[in-house]
Formats: C-alpha cells, structure tokens, sequence
C-alpha cells in the first residue's frame, strides 16, 4: 500500500536561508511577470522593475518590439534607468555612454581615442522576455524554454476567454500585505477544500463547489468550475463573448495567475515576496483601454472585502503555526478522483517546490 504524501516541513516556510535560495534559484529560472505592454506606448517608452533582486528595465524598440535588459551600463556598472519614461536612446547619468534602444553602445565621450575599442562588442544584456496576452514575461535563465512549453495551452485558452486582451489596459492595482510565507498564500489559492467553510460569497455564489477541480497543466494549474446562480449576479455578465457564464484561473508557477470571472472579466494575482513572512499580493483589475469602470471598480473592492479579506486570516494564522513546535505535518487529502475536497494541487506544488531545491 502507497505511503500518504505529507505536506513540506515547516522550514521551507519560516527558514530565511530558504528564502535566499528561492531568490537565487527559483526566482531567476522561472518566468516572471514584469510589466504591462501598454505602459510601453511608443518607441522608447520604458519601465524598470526588480526580479530576483536585480534591477530590469523593459523598453519598446523602433521595431516595436519590446526587449528587457538588465539595468547595469556595461562601462563602470552604474545604474542606467529608473522609474519609467520615454527616452531617444538610453543615455547612461555617470558618464554619457550612449546605447541604442537594442542594446548596442551608440557613443561614448572620447571612446574613440581608445586604440582598439570595439564599440560592437559593448552591447548591454538583454534577459529573455515574452508577451504574454498582453503582459511581459521575463526569465533570467537563458537556456529556459519558452512560456508556451511551461504552460502548454495556456495562451489560446486565455485568448478564448478573454478574446479582447489586446484592448485592455491596466484599470487598478489592489495590494494586500500578508504576514506569511508566498508558498502558503500560493498553496492557499490553490486548492479549495477550505472555500466552503470560509468563503461563503464565493462558494455560494457563483461557483458550484461541487465541480470546482484544479489540475495541472504542465507548470500551469488550471481551476475550472461550473457556476451557479448567474441570474443572481451583481453585474451585467452578458459580454457577448463565449465562455460569458463560466469561472476559470491559470495559476502560472510560481507567482502569477490569470482569472476570468463570468462576463470575461479578466484579473490577476501577482505575488511578491518581501521577506521570508511576508509577501505583498497584487490584484490586477483591468477594462478596455484603461478607462474608468464602475462594474470593474465594484468587483475588485468586492473581492478584497470578501476572499482576499478572509484568506488573509487563514494564511497568516497558517505561518504562526508552521513556527509551533507542536506542529507535526499530517498527510494531505489527496482523493485519487480529484475534486474539490482533495489537495491534490498542493501535491504538485510542492513537488515543483521540492524540484526548485534538487536542481539548485
Ligand atoms: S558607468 Fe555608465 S558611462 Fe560610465
Ligand atoms: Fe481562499
């Protein structure tokens, strides 16, 4: 008979030499959100943001094309961009070397006198980056394979849910503290064997718990559900689209997930880990072009006053008992048929956990 499979020790948890190794592993060999492609609105335009404690910046190219690179001027090291902006060419503040928005060294003051200087050979690094329907996925790995081999189906089905991604534009950003480790408030909106108890908006609103399942798909866990009452819904979901009466979620290991609300209401969570206990969850909420809307509006205070609000009690009062010493893991529920009241998911993710510290 096949041993039960027992929850991660504690440690992965509440251990900082954990976290440091997640930083040094995980976060620079697995695709990370980093920006919105619409905040890049014209050649030049860029944004920097932080991935595995390294400085980034995406920036859109004369050819359109956005490329991200790491924010270090290849000369003496100082730092090229920051915030965001628009910019002819990237121009570094220490001594003016001059980049193309490709990468390439355009000019630098009194380069030439150098015999020998192959300004072809000065380019800066550029990291692998994908758009994503919309979104700017970046991976510090070089050799890593591509979105679309991590999460296979993933961008054709999110183009059928959400068929006019290319409209949408970033509406509102909802930042929740949580005084836990990531992997709890992942492992958390991973599985829905505690939705029925706590989440009573959701469970007894529009999701059928009964159907509700989460399977993986590669490095994709993909929840589907079935809805109920949708004639008792507080917005109008008839968008015209298919798929207009369904829930659906594509959780993007290790940080990222993707959820279309009936209507094809398209949000997202992004989880940014701070420290060991504590990470910051950043809830997308999007509309067309970017422009006020009030359906949108209501559903993301909605969702902060009702899950996230009671998710925050259960994930926190989970990493003061990780800390216990009387805590001694039990085996999870895994029911072999999968469903809502099995923890199956969380098998996968700590399996994708535990092969993050085997490769490292
Ligand atoms: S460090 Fe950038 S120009 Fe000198
Ligand atoms: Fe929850």
């Amino acid at each position: 008979m096949a041993e039960p499979i027992k929850p991660l020790a504690a440690r992965y948890y509440t251990d900082s030499q954990v976290f440091w190794l997640e930083n040094e592993g995980l976060l620079a060999h697995s695709w990370q959100f980093g920006c919105h492609a619409s905040e890049l609105t014209e050649a030049g335009a860029y944004v920097t943001f932080e991935i595995a404690g390294e400085s980034l910046f995406a920036i859109r190219g004369h050819d359109e094309k956005i490329r991200v690179f790491y924010n270090v001027c290849q000369h003496r090291a100082h730092q090229l961009v920051s915030d965001s902006g628009v910019k002819r060419a990237v121009v570094c503040p220490y001594h003016a070397w001059t980049y193309e928005l490709t990468g390439e060294l355009r000019a630098g003051p009194n380069i030439n006198a150098v015999e020998g200087f192959d300004k072809s050979s000065v380019c800066l690094t550029e990291v692998r980056a994908e758009e994503f329907i919309g979104f700017v996925f970046v991976n510090l790995d070089p050799n890593t394979e591509t979105m679309d081999e991590w999460f296979p189906n993933a961008r054709a089905e999110l183009s059928e849910w959400v068929r006019n991604w290319a409209e949408l534009k970033p509406l509102t950003w909802v930042e929740t503290l949580e005084k836990c480790n990531w992997k709890v408030s992942v492992e958390n909106y991973s599985e829905c064997y505690h939705c029925e108890l706590n989440h009573p908006t959701f469970a007894h609103g529009v999701v059928k718990p009964q159907s509700y399942d989460v399977q993986p798909q590669g490095k994709c866990l993909r929840h589907t559900t079935q809805c109920q009452n949708l004639e008792d819904m507080t917005y109008d979901i008839h968008s015209g689209f298919e798929h207009y009466d369904e829930y659906s979620s594509w959780f993007l290991w290790p940080m990222f997930s993707f959820q279309v609300y009936p209507g094809n209401v398209l949000n997202t969570y992004h989880w940014r880990p701070i420290d060991v206990d504590h990470v910051v969850v950043w809830r997308g909420w999007y509309s067309i072009g970017g422009v006020e809307n009030d359906m949108v509006r209501q559903l993301a205070k909605q969702d902060r006053e009702t899950t996230v609000e009671e998710d925050i009690h259960l994930v926190e009062s989970v990493q003061r008992g990780l800390r216990s010493r009387g805590y001694q893991p039990a085996p999870l529920v895994i029911d072999p048929r999968g469903g809502v009241k099995s923890e199956h998911s969380i098998m996968h993710l700590q399996k994708w956990i535990r092969e993050t510290f085997d490769e490292a």
